[in-house]
């Protein structure tokens, strides 16, 4: 047995002519890297679904060893003669035609893996798709976890927003929510009613201040316990009714809502008077320490300026660009 050693090279390679129509992105990449994962799930993916204009080249493959394992057979076993440029050349002929397994060594056996499932999404696919499922798998906790392979069909979709912003309502009334119920099989959705604010510590109480008043702020409370309390197309289902009436945080709202919606008032209302609303609220507050201006919307839990804004117009649409296997809604 004999063992050859490939060394390829890392390589990022950009070919920008200038006032081209098109540009010719090559990115070399390692699948469990993690400033691969950062500069694709952060930059080069999201830039390629932005710009019409990149003619993109993926190769998940970083500079890797790669073992080829020949069996060699003697010549003397079969009785045949070849003609070669001398004996050794013959001899490495024989060896690289018996050759019978490759082995690749990578970060370990799950890199590998990895780079595989890429490289064969990357051959069967449109780009398109093919880019949206990479990004699924990349933002992962797992990338190369089986799981999360074969999960490209979800996208984790991350609002941030406020109670009686105008502008939270309409997104979450007009597009996130009929949206969530239109794909809801392929989003895991995260509501989060609370923008960044201020909090004061009271001898040991703590006390929300809400940009559009005191309501806002009870409004908050009762959505995240809602939240908190039920399955999210339930707790959605609230939070749609809730904020399509007049007075979104008025108790008769909250209430109607309550019961039409199937939710125990008196749960609810537990939950919002008690410690219960203030962990969920202090939460909140850790959580939105960077989100100055909702409503906001993360994918897979990265923040985009573009792609927050985009779902505002067309939420199905912006999701769709994220799902590799197209669900039915996408396709309308
Ligand atoms: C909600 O249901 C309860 C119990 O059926 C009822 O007493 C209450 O008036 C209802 N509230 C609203 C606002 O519809
Ligand atoms: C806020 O943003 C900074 C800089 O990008 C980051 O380091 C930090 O983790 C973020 N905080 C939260 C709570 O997301």
């Amino acid at each position: 047995m004999k063992v050859i050693l490939v060394l390829s090279a890392l390589l990022v390679v950009a070919f920008a002519a200038p006032k081209a129509k098109e540009v010719k992105v090559t990115v070399f990449y390692a699948s469990l890297c993690p400033g691969s994962i950062k500069y694709l799930v952060e930059q080069a993916i999201p830039g390629f679904k932005k710009l019409q204009n990149i003619k993109l080249d993926l190769v998940p493959f970083g500079r890797t060893i790669v073992y080829n394992i020949y069996i060699y057979i003697h010549s003397q076993s079969v009785n045949r003669k070849f003609v070669c440029h001398g004996e050794d050349e013959c001899k490495g002929n024989r060896y690289h035609s018996q050759s019978v397994n490759r082995k690749f060594l990578c970060h370990g056996e799950d890199e590998c893996k990895g780079n595989r499932y890429h490289g064969c999404v990357l051959d069967l696919n449109p780009i398109d798709k093919a880019t949206s499922y990479i990004a699924c798998d990349l933002a992962a906790d797992n990338p190369s976890d089986d799981k999360t392979l074969q999960k490209a069909k979800e996208v984790k979709v991350t609002v941030f927003y406020k109670s009686l912003c105008p502008g939270s309502i309409k997104y979450l009334v007009e597009q996130a929510i009929p949206g969530f119920k239109k794909l809801s099989q392929n989003i895991k959705l995260d509501l989060v009613p609370f923008g960044r604010t201020v909090v004061f510590r009271i001898s040991g109480t703590r006390k929300f201040y809400c940009v559009h008043g005191r309501d806002e702020c009870k409004g908050n409370r009762y959505h995240g316990c809602v939240l908190d309390l039920n399955p999210i197309d339930k707790a959605t289902s609230y939070i749609a009714c809730d904020l399509a009436a007049d007075n979104p945080s008025d108790d008769k709202t909250l209430q109607k809502c309550a019961n039409e919606t199937d939710i125990s008032w008196t749960n609810l209302k537990k939950c919002v008077e008690g410690e219960k609303g203030d962990e969920i609220m202090a939460k909140y507050n850790e959580r939105a320490y960077n989100v100055t201006n909702p409503p906001t919307t993360f994918f897979n839990d990265v923040y985009n300026k573009d792609l927050s804004e985009e779902p505002r117009a067309s939420f199905v649409t912006t999701v769709c660009s994220f799902l590799d296997n197209e669900p039915a809604a996408c396709k309308k």
